[in-house]
């Protein structure tokens, strides 16, 4: 799987020559002003939850590329009965198979709601497993004991964290949260987007690195495979 980062929470997967796109929210992301989102390739859509952060991008990557909503019910419905949108609904504990890999739905412990005010259901991480390999996206949650559900199922490659604080767990969390999900290598987002969720760069690496783990910080652009 080869995974690029587009800022705050948005990233690219390419997993069995398909193009899933997380949580896009690129255009209006001054720091992602190196990504033009009208040259993205998406096949899917995957967004944890309602949130402006995550979604600002539908609109016109669906638009163009026609990719495929993969969300919560709330949240798969709203774009289906709004504008139209193709996609497929599931919910926290469910797994489906789809043409790129296996997804499962797990929770997360944060709010969901879109820009208008509209229930965007409970929000979501996700669980991929394909190519041999399973990654974690948490999306925004607080540490939760949930987490520690994963590792009796999936043995995880990478994990994708948030680890900004303010709105999400913060680095010190994010460190236990590693543990819970018994993955060494974290991938951080939900960072240094807004000044309160500045992070020190060095410090978070420390942290993970003293309990012998690997924090990713990957540059807006940049890839890695796992
Ligand atoms: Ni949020
Ligand atoms: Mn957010």
């Amino acid at each position: 799987m080869k995974i690029t980062y587009y800022g705050h929470s948005s990233f690219e997967l390419e997993i069995n020559g398909k193009h899933l796109l997380v949580d896009p929210f690129i255009s209006p992301n001054p720091k992602s002003a190196s990504i033009d989102i009208n040259t993205l390739k998406a096949d899917y859509i995957l967004l944890t939850h309602a949130h402006y952060d995550h979604i600002m991008d539908v609109d016109a990557l669906v638009e163009r590329t026609k990719a495929k909503i993969i969300s919560n019910h709330e949240v798969v419905t709203y774009f289906n009965t709004n504008k139209g949108y193709e996609g497929h609904a599931m919910n926290q504990g469910g797994s489906w198979d789809f043409d790129f890999g296996r997804v499962k739905v797990v929770s997360a412990i944060h709010s969901s709601s879109f820009p208008d005010g509209t229930y965007g259901g409970n929000p979501v991480g996700f669980i991929i497993s394909a190519e041999g390999k399973s990654i974690y996206i948490s999306g925004d949650t607080a540490l939760t004991m949930d987490m520690k559900l994963i590792p009796l199922f999936f043995k995880l490659d990478a994990a994708l964290l948030p680890i900004g604080g303010n709105f999400t767990m913060d680095i010190d969390e994010a460190v236990v949260a590693a543990d819970f999900i018994e993955c060494d290598k974290i991938i951080g987002m939900h960072y240094d987007t807004a000044p309160y969720i500045e992070i020190n760069h060095d410090a978070a690496k420390a942290k993970f690195s003293s309990k012998g783990k690997e924090l990713v910080l990957l540059e807006i652009g940049d890839s890695i495979n796992v």
